[in-house]
C-alpha cells in the first residue's frame, strides 16, 4: 500500500501551526500530510487513531549524560552515571523524546589527549548496549592543547558529525582558564562548532565551600549556599564578554537563576548571538528542595543536589518561565544526569568524607539508609546532578501547556524543533515535513489521562529515585513513534535497544550571528587571525 502507517484524526502541532491534518508515513519517513486520507489511501497501513489527541514532532533531548564513570564524570572523583545507552535511551523514549545527544567527554589524563580517541570509546560503549532510539554526540574539551585542536576539531566533524564542544568554567579536573576558553572557543567557531558553556565561577565556590566547611555546615543544603545566584550570573557575564571579544555565537546550558537569565536576554537585546538552554529543575524545585527529606540535615537530601542548583524560591521559576515564553531560552533539555542514591559510586559517595572505612562499609551494603540519618558527610563530595530524561516533556505538558504558560506551539518549538535546529538536526528532526523522519509523539490533553501522582516506579531509568515522586502529572504520551514503527504505546514499551541509529549532525541552523558584528580589520576577531 501507500503508506505502511497512517496516523488519523490528530491535530497536528508544529512550532509554528496547529491543524487537522492526517500523516503518512512510508520506510520511517514523514511521507504526506493531507486533511483527511480516504480508505484507497490508507489501504492496509497500520492505523494509529490520534482522535482528541494532539499530534507533535518526537522530543529532542539535547543534554543528556549517559556512561560518563569515575575519570569521565563531572567531578572526577566518585560518581558513576546509572544509565547507560540502553537504559537511558529506554527511560527517554517511555516520556516522549526520540532523540538524544549525550556527552563524550575529555579528561586531563594524557591518554585523554585525542578527541577522537574520546569520541571512538565513547562510541563503542553506545554500540556496546544500542539505543531505542537515534542518538548524537557533543564533545566535553578540558584540556586546551593546540595540535589537537587544530587538526582533530576538522575530524569531529566531518567523520561524526560532532557540532558542539562543551566548556566549563568550575570543577577542578574541567574548568578552562578565561586565555584557554578564549583559545577553545576561537578554534570551536573557526571549525563552525557551537560553544556551549557550563558557566559558574569556580573560584567563588571553591571559597564559599571552604568557608562552609570550615564552619561544619556539610549538609546538602549547603550546595546551593556554595553557589549563590551570583556565581552563575558572574560567570555567564564573562563568558558574554569573552565571545564578543572573538565574535563567537555562545550557547549556555542549564540556566539556572534569573540572574543569569537577565545577563543572557541583555546580551541578545544587544544583538549577539547568545543561546540559552534551562531545565526541569529549574523550573520545579527551588533551595527548599534540598531540606526535604527527614530532616534538614538529612543525607537524602544529597538525591536533589544538581550544578547549578535551582533558585532559592519560587521566583526564579517564574522568572524562567517568562523567559521561556519570550525567547530568552532557545531549547528546553533534561541535563538527565543519573546517579543512584544508594550507591558508593552514586549520592552516597558524599560519605568517602569518613574515609576508607566509610567507603568500606557503603560498598559492603551496611545499611546506608542508617549512615545517611547519621547527618554526617559532605556536600562536596556528592556527584552533581539529578535524573529527568523521562519526566522532561510530561513535566513541562502538566506546568506548562496544561497550566497556560506556554501554548503547544512554544512547547513543539522549545523541546523538540530548536534543539534539532541549534544541533544541526533540523528538519530530519524536530519536524513533522514530508522528508522527515517519522518521530513523532501523541498527547491527550483532554481527559485522555487521569492525573496521577509520580512514583520512581513508573520510570524506566536504572536510578533508584526521581526527584519528582509525588508530584501529579496530568499528562503523559499515550503515542510514541521512532523512525514510523510505534515503540511506546498505553504505557508498553515496544521498542528494543536495536533501534536507535548514530546521528551525524550539522552546524547550527540559527544563525551564527556574525551579522550583529562590525567587518573591522581593527576587532580582535579579525587581526588575531592574520
Ligand atoms: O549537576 C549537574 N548538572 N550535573 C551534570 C553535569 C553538568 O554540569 O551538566
Ligand atoms: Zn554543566
Ligand atoms: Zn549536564
Ligand atoms: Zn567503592
Amino acid at each position: 500500500s501507500k503508506f505502511d502507517l497512517v496516523v488519523l484524526n490528530g491535530v497536528v502541532v508544529t512550532a509554528s501551526d496547529t491543524s487537522s491534518f492526517d500523516i503518512g508515513i512510508k520506510d520511517g519517513k514523514i511521507h504526506t500530510l493531507a486533511p483527511s486520507f480516504t480508505p484507497e489511501d490508507i489501504g492496509d497501513a497500520q492505523v494509529v487513531d490520534a482522535e482528541g489527541g494532539m499530534v507533535m514532532p518526537g522530543g529532542v533531548d539535547a543534554h543528556v549524560h549517559l556512561c560518563q564513570d569515575q575519570k569521565t564524570g563531572p567531578l572526577g572523583l566518585g560518581g558513576q552515571c546509572a544509565d547507560d545507552f540502553e537504559t537511558g535511551s529506554r527511560s527517554a523514549v517511555c516520556g516522549g523524546t526520540t532523540t538524544i545527544i549525550a556527552f563524550a567527554k575529555q579528561s586531563r589524563d594524557e591518554e585523554d589527549r585525542s578527541l577522537l580517541k574520546v569520541v571512538e570509546a565513547y562510541s563503542a560503549r553506545a554500540e556496546e548496549t544500542g539505543s531505542y532510539i537515534d542518538y548524537a554526540f557533543h564533545i566535553i574539551i578540558v584540556r586546551d592543547d593546540k595540535d589537537v585542536l587544530q587538526t582533530e576539531l576538522p575530524v569531529l566533524v566531518k567523520k561524526w558529525g560532532i557540532t558542539s564542544c562543551k566548556l566549563f568554567m568550575t570543577y577542578k579536573t574541567m574548568q578552562l582558564q578565561d586565555y584557554q576558553l578564549l583559545d577553545v572557543m576561537l578554534a570551536a567557531l573557526d571549525n563552525s562548532i557551537t560553544t556551549m558553556i557550563h558557566a559558574e565561577n569556580g573560584d567563588m565556590i571553591t571559597w564559599l565551600a571552604e568557608k562552609l566547611e570550615s564552619k561544619g555546615m556539610l549538609a546538602p543544603y549547603y550546595h546551593a549556599l556554595s553557589r549563590p545566584p551570583s556565581v552563575e550570573g558572574e560567570a555567564a557575564n564573562r563568558a558574554i564578554v569573552l565571545a564578543e571579544l572573538i565574535e563567537s555565537p555562545i550557547l549556555f546550558v542549564h540556566v539556572g537563576s534569573s540572574a543569569s537569565a537577565n545577563i543572557i536576554r541583555a546580551a541578545q537585546t544587544r544583538g549577539l548571538p547568545v543561546f540559552a538552554e534551562t531545565c526541569p529543575q529549574y523550573l520545579n524545585l527551588t533551595w527548599e528542595d534540598l531540606k526535604r527529606f527527614h530532616s534538614p540535615d538529612c543525607f537524602e537530601n544529597s538525591k536533589m543536589i544538581c550544578s547549578p542548583p535551582p533558585g532559592p524560591d519560587s521566583s526564579d521559576q517564574d522568572a524562567l518561565y517568562l523567559g521561556l515564553h519570550n525567547g530568552t531560552f532557545t531549547v528546553f533539555s533534561s541535563d538527565h544526569c543519573p546517579y543512584k542514591y544508594n550507591d558508593p559510586h552514586g549520592k552516597m559517595a558524599g560519605m568517602l568524607e569518613h574515609g576508607p572505612s566509610m567507603h568500606r562499609a557503603s560498598c559492603e551494603g551496611i545499611s546506608l539508609p542508617e549512615l545517611a540519618k547519621s547527618k554526617t558527610g559532605s556536600f562536596k563530595l556528592v556527584p552533581n546532578g539529578i535524573p529527568g530524561v523521562e519526566t522532561r516533556l510530561p513535566l513541562l505538558f502538566t506546568r506548562g501547556v496544561t497550566a497556560g504558560r506556554i501554548t503547544p506551539q512554544k512547547f513543539v518549538e522549545l523541546t523538540s524543533t530548536n534543539p534539532a535546529k541549534l544541533y544541526g538536526l533540523y528538519p530530519q528532526k524536530g519536524a513533522l515535513l514530508p522528508g522527515s523522519d517519522a518521530d513523532i509523539v501523541i498527547w491527550y490533553p483532554e481527559g485522555g489521562l487521569t492525573p496521577f501522582k509520580l512514583t520512581n516506579e513508573h520510570l524506566h531509568h536504572n536510578v533508584d529515585y526521581t526527584p519528582y515522586e509525588g508530584m501529579e502529572f496530568a499528562n503523559w504520551p499515550r503515542y510514541t513513534l521512532s523512525r514510523g514503527q510505534v515503540v511506546w504505546a498505553n504505557g508498553k514499551l515496544l521498542g528494543t535497544p536495536r533501534d536507535g541509529r548514530y546521528l551525524k549532525r550539522g552546524p547550527n541552523q540559527l544563525g551564527k550571528g556574525v551579522a550583529h558584528f562590525k567587518k573591522d580589520p581593527r576587532t580582535v576577531a579579525t587581526w588575531v587571525r592574520e
